[in-house]
């Protein structure tokens, strides 16, 4: 009796992966898990204190479906002095996550048939939400040697069905970062093909070697009509359990939104919506923010040169966010897919990350570096010996 539009669903592979190697855990094995896609420092303390303040005052009601309105507004302050796009409060919702900000977008714009374009390797929901919606997922891959994508890319995979174009810059999973000359060819051709452009900013804090991060709302008013800008407190502020995200678009389709998340959540859990106004409000955000970012660079050095050390495995040093993405199908050819390598992986090697065929890049396997400096070299030091160690 389920629906059609059910019938192709999988589990986030992500999640499911973080599930399977804290049972194993549970039962006493040692494994270093680099499948976390969460930072691993806890929230900040004034950030949980805003919140109990909140719970404690009897913030607990419903609050208006598009968002708190003074976290409407801080949010606006924080895209005009941070991006430098000009939004209004109007034109800001908050959702439950970028995920459903995500899901919302789709949900608002996309018709049965209409095709997506998906720059591969991509995040593992995209498809799934995008189908969810009744349109098709076009894959575009990106070069190997870099994983950025280019306007000329995408030229050949254009229809005049293609409706949008997700762009997710800096990349979970390949952490490369498209630079701001070629976020314009990007807009700039989306402009003139007709298509929407939704620009999936989750790491936006996490760039590294000093590159400025690029909203592409803010390169010119046209390119701003034509973009949702999606964002979220998750990454940036260590705040994944709590489900505070949103989108910046034009009222018109904001609007919409706000409607969609009215009929279908409600709103973004109330309390957890205080929480968020303090990260935006405080000034020891900002040090928070950066302490971890110093810290993920690091750690990127770390197990960048730790994977190159490994025979026939290539990688990417990726620019932003806090995964990297070896290549490893020289062995899990022999395995037949990188699936059956990841398995190997764990239960030989103790050592977890999720395989490259989740994001649509088969033979990859992606490690986020949410650990400790100590635990990625224990568990790269695994997984060179496991993969050593295949006949
Ligand atoms: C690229 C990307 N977009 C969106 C999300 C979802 O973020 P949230 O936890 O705010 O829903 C993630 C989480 O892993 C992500 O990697």
């Amino acid at each position: 009796m389920l629906a059609r539009r059910v019938s192709h669903i999988k589990p986030a592979p992500t999640l499911a992966l973080t599930a399977k190697v804290n049972q194993l855990k549970a039962t006493g094995l040692d494994i270093v898990g680099f499948g976390a896609g969460e930072p691993d420092f806890d929230t900040p303390d004034f950030i949980k204190e805003a919140c109990i303040k909140a719970l404690r005052e009897g913030k607990t009601k419903y609050a208006p479906s598009a968002g708190l309105p003074q976290l409407r507004e801080a949010l606006a302050e924080k895209l005009l002095v941070e991006n430098c796009v000009e939004y209004s409060p109007s034109e800001i919702v908050v959702t439950a996550g970028a995920k459903m900000a995500l899901f919302l977008v789709m949900l608002a714009v996309l018709e049965e048939g209409d095709e997506v374009l998906l720059p591969s390797p991509y995040w593992v929901t995209y498809p799934e939400q995008i189908l969810l919606c009744g349109a098709k997922v076009v894959e575009v891959p990106t070069e190997e040697e870099n994983f950025i994508l280019r306007a000329d890319m995408l030229k050949e995979y254009i229809t005049p069905r293609t409706k949008m174009l997700i762009l997710n810059s800096p990349s979970n999973p390949t952490g490369a970062v498209v630079p701001e000359e070629e976020i314009k060819k990007i807009a700039q051709l989306c402009l003139e093909k007709n298509i929407l452009l939704v620009s999936d900013e989750c790491y936006e804090a996490f760039l590294y070697d000093g590159d400025r991060f690029v909203s592409p709302a803010s390169l010119s008013k046209e390119i701003r009509e034509i973009t949702f800008t999606v964002n979220a407190f998750s990454k940036t502020y260590s705040m994944t359990g709590w489900r505070v995200g949103y989108v910046a678009c034009p009222e018109k389709y904001a609007k919409v939104i706000a409607d969609l998340n009215s009929q279908s959540i409600s709103n973004a859990t109330t309390f957890a919506q205080y929480g968020a106004l303090e990260a935006l409000k405080n000034p020891q955000a900002k040090e928070f923010v950066q302490n971890m970012k110093k810290t993920f660079e690091r750690r990127r050095d770390l197990a960048y040169e730790l994977l190159r050390d490994i025979p026939h495995v290539s990688v990417v040093k990726p620019k932003g966010a806090f995964y990297i993405f070896p290549n490893l199908s020289h062995y899990s050819k022999k395995f037949g897919s990188d699936l059956a390598l990841a398995d190997y992986l764990i239960e030989k090697g103790r050592v977890a990350g999720v395989p490259g065929s989740a994001f649509g890049a088969e033979g990859y396997l992606r490690l986020s570096y949410c650990v400790s400096e100590e635990v990625i070299k224990e568990g790269i030091k695994r997984l060179k010996e496991a993969l050593l160690s295949i006949p």
